[in-house]
């Protein structure tokens, strides 16, 4: 890859304040499975499904597929919500994640276990400094990771995820279009170094990914000669440069059912090796290293967000419906511009191969 220092903006990050991991109470087998089958009538008697994202828990991301929902990335879940026949989406995730669901189905009821969940990106890029911002370059397209406010999507041109930010970028960049990019300064320079398009990116960056240490992978590394390295672009440039692998959540997961190597070193938030063990049980998975340095626990990659997501809270929404995301109309009209555009590029590259997937 070529080096290259990227144009960021120098407006202070706002402070983000990770909570701390909720410590749900041990269930023992019996107490579980009461609990999952008492989420399950819940379901049903509501016309609900699960969309679950890869990074929460392992026992919701069973209970979604064994009840007919869906567990995926970012992108594929905000496709499965527009496509489900449920009349309430119960999204397992993060905030942004339910916001583009409630977006995309504003005749649904969406709730989620806990509209407390945010993402450091999303508190990173509030609306009025990034209007502002957008309004000093009237000249650049605005590209907005998903990881953002309603609000925030609602003043963009184009809204990506990880999965089809390097082709939408490729697309613009080819119409010689210059971009301002936001919110993850980390993914903004991954994009800008693959597609050369002339970019200016958000100060802003994932608390969990940040955390990998390029050094300590280096020497994992070598420990592990056969092992295939996995990296999401979220991740510091140190980190992704040493990458056999840089994607989405659904291309890191691919990657380990489809490449010959017995091991892997995987640089994410821990919860995707639930769905990486399912699919592949035989291959070693091992967590790339962070250094603990600044994050909510020692030496654990999991998102302190997601992790609000659990049986309990799951059943506690279903019960009170009290967690429900709502978009304000006039708000929802503009933020589904962008998101549709996102989605329609999409469809339109089915048939061609996806870059970053
Ligand atoms: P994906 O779109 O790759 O699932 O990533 C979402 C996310 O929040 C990564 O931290
Ligand atoms: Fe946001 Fe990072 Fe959590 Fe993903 S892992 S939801 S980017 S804080």
């Amino acid at each position: 890859m070529t080096p290259m220092t990227p144009m960021i903006q120098t407006n202070p990050r706002p402070p983000i304040v990770a909570p701390p991991h909720p410590q749900w109470p041990d269930l023992d087998p019996t107490a579980k499975q009461a609990l999952k089958d008492r989420i399950r009538g819940l379901l049903k008697a509501q016309n609900a499904v699960l969309v679950a994202h890869y990074y929460t828990d392992g026992d919701l991301q069973e209970l979604a597929e064994e009840t007919g929902g869906h567990v995926a990335d970012s992108l594929e879940m905000a496709r499965f919500g527009a496509q489900s026949g449920a009349e309430t989406l119960v999204v397992c995730g993060v905030r942004f994640m339910g916001e583009t669901a409630k977006i995309l189905n504003p005749e649904k009821r969406v709730l989620m276990p806990d509209l407390a969940a945010t993402c450091s990106l999303d508190e990173g890029c509030p609306a009025d400094a990034f209007t502002a911002f957008c309004d000093a370059h009237p000249d650049r397209t605005v590209v907005v990771y998903a990881n953002t406010s309603a609000a925030v999507k609602a003043r963009s041109d184009w809204v990506v995820t990880s999965s089809i930010a390097l082709p939408i970028v490729r697309h613009l960049a080819a119409r010689g279009e210059k971009v301002l990019w936001a919110p993850d300064k980390h993914l903004g320079h991954y994009v800008e170094r693959q597609t050369g398009a002339d970019m200016l990116l958000w100060d802003g960056a994932c608390v969990v990914h940040e955390e990998f240490k390029g050094f300590a992978l280096d020497r994992l590394r070598r420990l592990h000669p056969d092992a295939a390295v996995l990296v999401h672009p979220e991740a510091p440039d140190e980190v992704v440069e040493q990458a056999d692998v840089v994607g989405s959540t659904t291309a890191l997961i691919k990657a380990v059912t489809e490449l010959p190597n017995p091991e892997f070193i995987v640089a994410t938030d821990a919860g995707i090796f639930w769905k990486m063990h399912q699919l592949a049980p035989h291959k070693r998975l091992i967590a790339a290293p962070t250094a603990g340095e600044g994050a909510t626990c020692e030496s654990c990659a999991h998102c302190p967000w997601m992790a609000m997501n659990a049986l309990q809270s799951l059943e506690r929404v279903l019960l009170t419906g009290d967690q429900e995301v709502c978009i304000e109309p006039t708000l929802r009209e503009r933020a589904v511009i962008p998101i549709r555009r996102m989605l329609d590029f999409a469809a339109a590259q089915v048939s061609a191969p996806r870059l970053a997937d």
